[in-house]
Order: structure tokens, then C-alpha cells, then sequence
């Protein structure tokens, strides 16, 4: 049996505008996926996600993924978790040069679906680690990351960026400009995650995006804007000591910078009454700044707060269903005893 778990990530700049070729700075945080795996010798794939969703669910097919049966799934999300799962068995069979191979696998996520902190992604990458080394494979992240990125690419039909399969894949801090993808320092940043229990669709977000910026130039602007707000934060993280908590005057700075970008955010049109309120909820506590943090359209936002303020008032916030303090994780992609 092998084990492999891989975190979720905020971004602290930049998403949507990556889509378009500007950078983007997603940061992994200490919400982790697990994906435990155990090779079968009939070639069958048996999927056992109780833990990943409200409702779970277990789901046994025959050898050829594309044959899995109708599942009467509790929720589309768990259909969309389901295609995730294929796809990285898909790569796992490829990269360890074992088509028929056949696997149970287990999920546990500790990560919300959907919400915008990369729950595919790391279930994707955890899965691909898990299975290749079960078929006594073992890959650099690197490599992890790069299959990770072809099967979220395959799974949402070609719109899918480096960011959370990268980010997932290597932990910290990392940057992301098309097919540049590089790990950064950065010092521990205090994050603190609103979730309002709802989730976005990222490919409908990303349609939006692109038809608003095809019809109007300011959204193009707005697009190019991102860009340059998040080229301004990486400056600020690379004068940064990552080995210190970050200053007072970083903080503040880095948090400007993301109120701007969740403003711009919210000018493409994907942010959500139930994000705006969280942000302010944030904001009104103290927070060094706000943003949503993904695709938007409901899930997670992303706070920057040293103290327990923000997350003592997410907690009283109607909008809010879940506030937590989310590490900066510095491992990616690991392998659990
Ligand atoms: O909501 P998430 O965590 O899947 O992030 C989506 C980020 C986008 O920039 C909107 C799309 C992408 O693939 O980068």
C-alpha cells in the first residue's frame, strides 16, 4: 500500500489573468490530499472517496476507465472528482509503462471541492506520485507536476494552467508565467481562508472572463493590470527574508496589493456577494487585505492577518460556513508513512 499526500494552495496573485500569459503567485498552504493506493492484479479500478465530499461514495469498474459504469453520484462535483481520478490513473499507467495495471484507491481530502484551493490538483498529484510509486515508479515533483498539468488539462478541455498542479507539486511559494513555472522564497505569510460551503465552475468563470475581454477593452486592461500588481508583489517577496516572519510594512504592502487584485477580480465579474462579504468581513477585523482566491464565483477567500481577529469575525460572518488559519506549506508532493 502506498500513500501519497500533496497540498491545496491560495493564490496570493494573479489568477485568471494567468490564463492570458501574465504571471500568477499561488502559495501551497497545509490542507493536504491523500490518495492511498494498492495495485490489483485483475486490472480493475475500485475508488473509494467516502471522505471527499458531504455524501462520498465507492465505485468499482472494469479495466478500461472509459467503461466505468453510470454511478448514481451524490453530486456533480464528486462526478467532476471522479474524472480527475481517471485521469491521473491514466498517467500513472503511462509514466510507469503499465497500461493494464489495476488499483484500489482511497481519497481523503481535507480540502474543500471546488472552492479555489486546488483540491483537483492535489488529488491529481497525489494520485499520480501514489500509483506510479505502487508500480515501483518513482518520479521527481517536476515530473509529477508536468503529468498533473496534462491530466487537469484533459479534464477541463485545454483551459487549465500551470498554477495549482505546479504549486501543488513543489510547495511554497511559486510563480507562474505560461510554460515558465519556478518555485520562490517566501517568508511564512499568515493566511487566513473564508469559505462560504458553495464553489464555483471554474470552466464558466474562465468563458466569462474571456468573453467580457473580447468585447470590452477594459477588461483586456483589467487582465494586463493583474499582471503588473502581481510583477509589483513579486518584487516586494524577493526583498523578503524568507527565513523571518514577514515585517509589518511587507504585510501591509503585500495586502494593498491584494485588495487592488481582488477589486480587479471583481470587475471581470467573478467574485460573488458571498466573497465581497467575506473580503470586507476580513477588512473590518484588521486584515492586512482580502481577495478571493481561485476561480471565484462562490468557494474561498484569502486574508492576510498575523493575529486571530479575521478568523474570530469569518466566524460570526453569515456568509461564512468555515474560517481557518492556513500555513504556508513548504513541502509539496510527499509520501506518508
Ligand atoms: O479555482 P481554482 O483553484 O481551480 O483556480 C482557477 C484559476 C484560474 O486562473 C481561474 C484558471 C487556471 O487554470 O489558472
Amino acid at each position: 500500500m502506498t500513500t501519497s499526500s500533496a497540498p491545496g494552495k491560495v493564490y496570493l496573485f494573479g489568477e485568471h489573468a494567468v490564463v492570458y500569459g501574465e504571471p500568477a503567485v499561488p502559495c501551497a498552504v497545509e490542507r493536504r490530499a491523500r490518495v492511498t493506493v494498492e495495485p490489483r492484479d485483475d486490472g480493475r479500478i475500485r475508488v473509494d472517496a467516502a471522505d471527499l465530499s458531504l455524501d462520498g461514495f465507492t465505485v468499482t469498474w472494469g479495466g478500461s476507465i472509459d467503461d466505468r459504469p453510470d454511478i448514481d453520484v451524490p453530486a456533480p462535483l464528486v462526478e467532476a472528482a471522479m474524472k480527475y481520478i481517471e485521469a491521473a490513473v491514466r498517467q500513472a499507467r503511462d509514466a510507469a509503462d503499465a497500461p493494464d495495471a489495476g488499483f484500489d484507491i482511497t481519497v481523503e481530502s481535507a480540502i474543500p471541492l471546488g472552492a479555489g484551493l486546488g483540491s483537483s490538483a492535489a488529488v491529481v498529484v497525489a494520485g499520480i506520485d501514489a500509483a506510479t510509486r505502487a508500480l515501483g515508479t518513482e518520479l521527481d515533483p517536476e515530473v509529477v507536476a508536468r503529468r498533473a498539468y496534462e491530466a487537469e488539462y484533459e479534464v477541463q478541455d485545454g483551459q487549465a494552467s500551470r498554477a495549482d498542479t505546479f504549486c501543488s507539486a513543489m510547495g511554497g511559494a511559486v510563480r507562474v508565467e505560461g510554460d515558465d513555472t519556478r518555485t520562490i522564497d517566501a517568508p511564512p505569510l499568515p493566511f487566513v481562508v473564508g469559505y462560504d460551503g458553495g464553489a464555483g465552475d471554474t470552466g464558466e468563470l474562465v468563458a466569462g472572463v474571456r468573453a467580457l475581454r473580447e468585447e470590452h477593452a477594459f477588461a483586456a486592461d483589467t487582465v494586463e493590470t493583474i499582471g503588473d500588481l502581481t510583477r509589483e508583489g513579486e518584487r516586494l517577496l524577493a526583498e523578503a527574508d524568507p527565513a523571518r516572519e514577514p515585517s509589518e510594512d511587507l504585510l501591509s504592502e503585500l495586502g494593498a496589493l491584494m485588495d487592488f487584485n481582488h477589486g480587479l477580480l471583481e470587475a471581470l465579474g467573478v467574485s460573488a456577494r458571498s466573497l465581497d462579504a467575506m473580503v470586507w468581513a476580513a477588512r473590518d477585523a484588521g486584515a492586512r487585505g482580502a481577495k478571493l482566491t481561485g476561480a471565484g464565483g462562490g468557494g474561498c477567500t484569502v486574508a492576510l492577518d498575523p493575529t486571530d481577529e479575521t478568523e474570530l469575525a469569518l466566524g460570526y460572518t453569515a456568509e461564512c460556513e468555515q474560517s481557518f488559519r492556513a500555513e504556508l506549506a513548504t513541502e509539496g508532493v510527499r509520501v506518508e508513512e
